[in-house]
């Protein structure tokens, strides 16, 4: 099932990033980069019409309480989201607590093993602090890219479910998961 999540006032550093909570003022960089073509759709959404619609979707991350800005040398160029996973396809999964994790970059930083080094410290705040038993990730099987972050991050392929995009089409999700090494049986 589910774990509720609240990230008010939590702050995770990395060596080269930190993650907080969202604010209005980011407004301008989640626009920049979720703008951007090519981008947004490899995670099932369209690229922001107009700053008004990062607004929207501002206010969600703000209100929602569990999606993380990536600030990088004092701008946000991305966002990991402690989402809800689908627990109709885990049944399996119903006696244990766990989330998915969603993630995007801006393009202009891809490639520099940044999102990694997110998902790893999101993954230790996860286990460690809010005792989750398990964590899934998944992406479109034709996102590389994001099948490389599953795997640096040491998550096991799980299953393969059919997800619907914001677009309108069906594509096929690859699904991954780690267990919590600390859960008890
Ligand atoms: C998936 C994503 C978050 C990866 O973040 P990242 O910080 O660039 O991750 P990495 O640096 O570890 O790179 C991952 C892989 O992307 C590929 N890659 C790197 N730079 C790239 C570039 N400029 N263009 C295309 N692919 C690139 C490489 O295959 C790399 O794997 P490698 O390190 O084994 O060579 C980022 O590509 C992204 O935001 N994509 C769009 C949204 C998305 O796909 N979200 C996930 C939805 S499930």
């Amino acid at each position: 099932m589910n774990k509720y999540i609240d990230i008010t006032n939590v702050v995770l550093k990395t060596d080269r990033l930190t993650l907080r909570p969202w604010r209005e003022s980011d407004l301008s960089d989640f626009y920049e980069y979720a703008r951007v073509d090519g981008v947004g759709q490899m995670a099932g959404w369209t690229p922001h019409r107009d700053i008004e619609e990062s607004k929207t979707i501002l206010s969600h991350f703000i209100e929602g309480r569990h999606d993380f800005a990536l600030e990088y040398q004092g701008k946000v160029i991305g966002s990991l989201g402690v989402k809800e996973y689908n627990e109709k396809n885990y049944p399996e999964l119903a006696a244990l607590q766990g989330r998915e994790l969603g993630y995007t970059l801006s393009k202009d930083y891809w490639g520099r093993g940044l999102m990694p080094e997110a998902v790893k410290a999101v993954v230790d705040w996860l286990f460690n602090e809010q005792k989750l038993d398990f964590i899934i990730v998944g992406h479109f099987d034709w996102n590389g890219q994001s099948k490389r972050v599953a795997q640096k991050c040491g998550f096991q392929y799980v299953k393969t479910t059919e997800f619907e995009t914001r677009y309108g089409t069906m594509e096929t999700c690859l699904e991954y998961i780690q267990y919590n090494p600390e859960r008890s049986e």
